[in-house]
């Protein structure tokens, strides 16, 4: 396909203390470099020969494929987020002071990791992170530093291009300046896209081995893995008890009550889902341990040998 240049949202001249010859200079040469950049780069791959090209020279061009795609997408995304002057107001508000304790917070942080970058280059992202269901700022040393799950909210521009001009090496100037010039509007419409486009995965059903190892007192473990995987597995949760999850009815009524029960198999599937359920039917608090022994271990709960 061939990228399509975005047209700018504002008017550059009517910025606050930023030139329009700088803004205009940043998307003509700057983004619109990038655009056209990644067409022509696309364009020399796909006429390549793959069975005679060396793999150096594929290599490099889906390199640059790649620096060139996030420049593009990253500068659309800047762009799209200037032009204004008001405050967030409404969801995205609400977000950032969920996430960051307050927008003023939110600012000052975001805003050191800019100036953070002055001696450099690179780019400071607001982002969506729809594996934690949050917005983060991000940190990139250049287009290629993305978070993997992450959709961009609006992203401040820390190459020199982008101030020069303007601020000479005053990036804090810069930074200062651009954020006095942000259109909240836009960006909430990005933010609600984003939260559309990519809700947070549900966590797994159980209780995480995080919560385990916070108040592990207040739970009773009970290792249920198949009699072949515990035995095959070498170790366990210190101080955990194993049964056998095909004896429920001989075991299950002598547990001890008055704490929940939370019982774990290899990765938290139907083993401890059918031991839960049995255990709640004799009467328990039953749990499972959400990704099992698996995710424990992945968490850093400690074992130990059998
Ligand atoms: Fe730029």
């Amino acid at each position: 396909m061939t990228h399509a240049i975005t047209p700018l949202s504002f008017k550059p001249s009517r910025l606050d203390g930023l030139s329009a010859k700088l803004v205009s200079s940043h998307y003509v040469n700057n983004y619109g470099g990038a655009v056209r950049r990644l067409n022509a780069i696309e364009k020399r791959l796909d006429s390549l020969d793959l069975a005679t090209e060396p793999n150096f020279a594929i290599n490099g061009l889906a390199r640059e494929a790649l620096i060139a795609h996030n420049s593009m997408i990253l500068h659309e995304v800047h762009f799209d987020g200037l032009g204004g002057k008001d405050e967030p107001s409404g969801p995205i508000a609400e977000a950032i002071t969920r996430d960051f304790q307050s927008v003023e917070r939110w600012r000052k942080r975001f805003t050191a990791m800019g100036k953070a970058l002055g001696g450099g280059s690179g780019w400071v992202i607001l982002a969506w992170s729809r594996r934690d269901g949050r917005l983060v700022n991000q940190w990139a040393a250049d287009h290629t530093h993305v978070l993997a799950d992450a959709e961009p909210i609006w992203a401040l521009d820390m190459y020199e291009h982008a101030y020069h001009l303007d601020f000479g090496a005053d990036a804090g100037r810069y930074v200062d300046t651009v954020m006095r010039n942000l259109h909240w509007g836009r960006i909430s419409q990005r933010f609600e896209t984003a939260k559309a486009r990519r809700a947070p995965i549900p966590p797994s059903s159980g209780i995480t081995p995080e919560e385990v190892l916070a108040d592990r007192t207040a739970m009773l473990l009970v290792d249920v893995r198949l009699p072949d995987d515990y035995a095959a597995s070498g170790m366990r949760i210190p101080d955990v008890a194993w049964h056998d999850p095909g004896r429920i009815e001989e075991w299950g009524p002598r547990l001890s009550r008055g704490r929940k029960v939370i019982v774990s198999c290899v990765y938290g599937f139907e083993v401890s889902l059918e031991a839960a359920a049995a255990l709640r039917r004799l009467g328990y608090d039953a749990d499972i341990l959400a990704g099992g022994l698996a995710a424990w271990r992945a968490a850093g709960g400690p074992t130990e040998a059998i």
